[in-house]
């Protein structure tokens, strides 16, 4: 049966293996899906290992992306935009990298929540390796003004810098979260922040009533981003949707096959 598996530190919280599971259930595909930890200072001996057991491909997540980005001899152009891979093909090839986070992002926001990205106004939070994922995906969808604001402007900046001439122009532009200006259709907390349960100093008044607040980050209750968004009107999301989606996007780059991810996201819920 062909392998498959994900690679983590820590791993053993991972739901990507019965995400996987479903998907290979639901389209009959024949497979096998597993967590690997992977030693900290040992992440590409664990993947060449999972190649030489006959690993078909695999997941990448924290804290592996920036080296799996590295360790790829092949890059998808959405991997290459996002400098950062989370999804792993092994063929003939060698071994290509690709990045689904931003597909999955995308996908939950304008297919699960029903809110297209198309004309609106688009608040990114955070410029770190998560945002950056993000901003080709949504500028595919043609947002009316994507703004992307992190606590050290730098960082922000540069990622304007290298997205302005990929159909950013115009559109995205940078800021601190002090200097975040007016209300937003859309406003995604791509920021670690929630991790130690910190909220991004931004202003209320980005919100207004149905502004969709998505935070990629997930847990048994909600984030403050989310607590914070809800309290002023918005209706909010967390990262399950998006895993879900990622999960998927890789499936159909493995197997060619496009599982379904309603059902899936019920259950995890
Ligand atoms: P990830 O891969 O999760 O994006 P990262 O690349 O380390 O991790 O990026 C973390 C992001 O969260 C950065 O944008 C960081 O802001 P800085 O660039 O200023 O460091 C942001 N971040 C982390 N903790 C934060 C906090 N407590 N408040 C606001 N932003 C925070």
């Amino acid at each position: 049966m062909d392998k498959y598996c994900v690679f983590g530190n820590p791993i053993a919280h991972s739901k990507s293996p019965d995400i996987h599971a479903a998907f290979a259930a639901a389209t009959g595909q024949q497979l096998t899906y597993e967590k690997r930890l992977a030693p900290l200072d040992a992440f590409a001996q664990a993947v060449q290992a999972f190649i030489a057991e006959g690993g078909r491909g695999a997941n990448v997540t924290v804290p592996f992306k920036l080296e799996a980005y590295r360790l790829a001899n092949a890059l998808t152009v959405r991997a290459q935009a996002a400098g950062a891979v989370n999804t792993l093909l092994f063929d003939e090839h060698g071994i290509t990298g690709d990045n689904t986070d931003g597909a999955g992002l995308v996908a939950d926001i304008t297919a699960n929540a029903g809110v297209p990205i198309a004309g609106k106004r688009v608040l990114l939070l955070g410029a770190g390796g998560a945002a950056r994922g993000a901003v080709l995906p949504i500028l595919e969808h043609r947002p009316a003004a994507l703004v992307i604001a992190n606590r050290t402007v730098a960082t922000a900046e540069a990622l304007v810098q290298q997205f302005a001439p990929l159909g950013g122009e115009g559109v995205v532009s940078a800021c601190g979260f002090a200097g975040i200006d007016g209300r937003f259709d859309i406003v995604i907390n791509a920021t670690s922040a929630s991790l130690q349960a910190d909220l991004p100093p931004i202003p209320a008044s980005v919100f207004r009533e149905g502004t969709l607040a998505l935070d990629m980050m997930y847990g048994k209750e909600p984030t403050v981003f989310m607590q914070f968004a809800a309290a002023h009107g918005a209706i909010v999301r967390d990262g399950l949707g998006m895993l879900v989606e990622q999960a998927a996007e890789a499936f159909h780059g493995w197997r060619g096959v496009r599982p379904a991810t309603a059902e899936v996201l019920a259950k995890l819920r």
